[in-house]
Parts: structure tokens; sequence; C-alpha cells
């Protein structure tokens, strides 16, 4: 290893898992300052010298920036997903690549898919527009009508570690049948929350609600297109804490304008930051009453992003001392 090691912070991180790479010595921390995700430029400038990367979900880091960079060993990407990394390019490199799937993380993101559920069922927005309208002159029995979710089934797409939080969290807490779909069949999901196995176009038939919990891999693009979104119930409420693309948005805005599903609550976009693809396309997902959009802050609690700063800074710190990460990709 050569010393002094730099590694570039593609934007400040919580201080918990920075202060651990402070601490240790021999490394030097390269962390950009500027407003907003590091510009292209700058990313492709900097890198020239560093040895280890720690990247954002914002950073797309491809051959181009991995030939740009002739030190890099490793790429710690501080997120869960990792999309943005090419990781043929990366392996062809011999460049080691992790990511922070931190136990508090998989909470947080169920947590925010419960919320968006709730804030649906029970109408929370469009209830709170209205009252700040000062449209609400009295109490009325069949003012804002929403639904229960307690005995309703929630279908969860990709049984992993977040979709089994999930899972935990609506069958233990609220009485929410629970029918999951994934590649492979995880027996704790069947066994600890009686969760029911199906095929996904099952599942998208019988559910009251269904969550995406997938990553975004060249077979999940568009997992949810409109021939899948024919399926759902009337009723149905779409929950994506994903990645965007898993989803076909501009089906899925058409789908809620004619009412072909209930409602949606996205924390993901397709082309995000933008939250419409096509800024020609009139009809616009932020119009729509029936939707709850969040700016992709389903990890965004401080014990969340403490945690993955942490988990990013032990991967570094594991790698430096030559033992095998925690949580590599590949
Ligand atoms: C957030 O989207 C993450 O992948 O951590
Ligand atoms: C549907 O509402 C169910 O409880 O199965």
């Amino acid at each position: 290893m050569p010393s002094p090691l730099r590694i570039l912070v593609t934007r400040r991180i919580p201080e918990a898992g920075l202060s651990l790479l402070k601490k240790k010595r021999g490394l030097v921390l390269d962390i950009y300052e500027g407003d907003g995700a590091i510009p292209r430029k700058e990313l492709l400038k900097r890198v020239k010298t560093a040895d280890i990367l720690l990247s954002l979900l914002t950073d797309r880091i491809d051959a181009e920036v991995m030939d740009a960079a002739p030190h890099l060993q490793m790429i710690a990407n501080y997120a869960v997903g990792f999309d943005n990394i090419d990781l043929v390019a990366a392996a062809k490199r011999d460049i080691a690549v992790t990511n922070t799937p931190a136990p508090e993380v998989f909470e947080t993101v169920a947590e925010h898919a419960i919320a968006l559920i709730f804030g649906l069922a029970h109408r929370i927005v469009e209830s709170d527009t209205f009252t700040r309208a000062g449209k609400y002159h009295g109490w009325g029995p069949q003012m804002l009508l929403g639904n229960d979710v307690a005995g309703k089934t929630l279908g969860i797409i990709g049984g992993g570690a977040i979709g089994s939080a999930l899972a935990k969290r609506m069958h233990d807490g609220f009485d929410v049948h629970i029918v999951y779909h994934d590649i492979k069949r995880n027996s704790l999901l069947e066994t600890a929350y009686d969760a029911t196995y199906m095929t996904l176009p099952r599942l998208l038939k019988e559910s009251d609600f269904v969550s995406l919990h997938v990553p975004l891999l060249p077979s999940t693009r568009h997992l949810i297109s409109t021939a899948e979104l024919k399926l759902m119930k009337k009723t149905a409420l779409l929950i994506n804490t994903s990645r965007g693309p898993v989803v076909n948005e501009k089906a899925l805005t058409r789908a809620l304008a004619k009412g072909t599903i209930g409602g949606a609550g996205l924390d993901v976009y397709e082309c995000e930051p933008l939250i419409d693809c096509d800024p020609t396309d009139t009809l616009e997902l932020r119009k729509l009453p029936n939707v709850i959009l969040t700016p992709h802050t389903a990890s965004a609690t401080h014990e969340a992003r403490d945690a993955m700063s942490v988990c990013a800074a032990k991967n570094i710190l594991a790698y430096i001392s030559g033992k095998r990460p925690e949580n590599m990709v590949h």
C-alpha cells in the first residue's frame, strides 16, 4: 500500500464514519465540499490521485472514471444500491467495490415504505393540503374517506433484507397479510411472517399494496409497466423505494390518471432528479392527487445515514488492513 493513501469523498457524509477514517494514520481525505453532487469534470480531475473512492449513488462510476484514476484500488459506495457503478469495468481493473447494507438502513427504508402506505391509505397529504387551503368547514361523515390498512394484503416484490423488514413490521404490527415474489424463495419470510410465495402476476392481482424492493438490474428494469399495472386492483397502491427505472414511469402516470390503480407512493424516479422524464408531457406525476412523492429520502434518517457512514468507513479500513471488507459486492 502506498502511504499516505488518498481517499476521494465525493460529498460530505455524516461525521460518524469520516471520524473513523480521520483517526487512522496514513489516510488523507479529499472531501468535495461543493453544493450538490460532484460535477463530472471535478470527479475526473480529483480521482487522478485517489487510491480509494468513497462515492455516492448520484455519481456514475464507469470505465472513464476508473481510467482517469491510475491508482484506484477500491470504490466504497455510500448506498445500499450499486447500480451507479460499472461492476464489470471494476472487476476488469481489479478494483474492489463495496456498499453499505447496514441493518439500520433496512429498518429505515421499511419505515418509509410504511409511511407511504399509511400516508396514501389515510390520505394524509391530501388532507393536509385541504386543511391548509382553508377548505375545512366542519366535520363530515364522508369527507376525505380513506381505507384501513389492517386486514389487507401487501405484495412485496423482492424478499431480501428490506422486503423482510417491511414484512415483519406489517405482519407483526398491522395485521397485514403478506405475499411476496422474488427470483428465489425466502423461508424466513414464509415461516416468520406467514408470507405466501406467488408468481408476479398473481401477486399483482391479489395485493392491495405492492411494494418494490429489488435492485436495479437489466432484468428488473421496467418490471412494472402497462401490462403489470393492468393486473393490479383498481384500488391498489404501488410503493417504490427501490430504484426509479424498476417502474415504467410514463405507464404508471397514465395508470394513475385513468384510475387503473388507486395511488402510488414514490421515493425514486426514472430520470431522477427529474420527477417526470419528459418535461413536455402535460400529464405530470406532480399534478396527480393520488400520489405521494418524496425526494429519494427513504434512508434519510440520522440513524440510517450514520450507520451507512460507519459501514463505508469500516469497509475501507478492512480493505486497507488487508482483510476482505464485509460488504464486497463482487
Ligand atoms: C439509497 O437509495 C441506497 O441505495 O442506499
Ligand atoms: C385482501 O384484502 C385480503 O385480506 O386478502
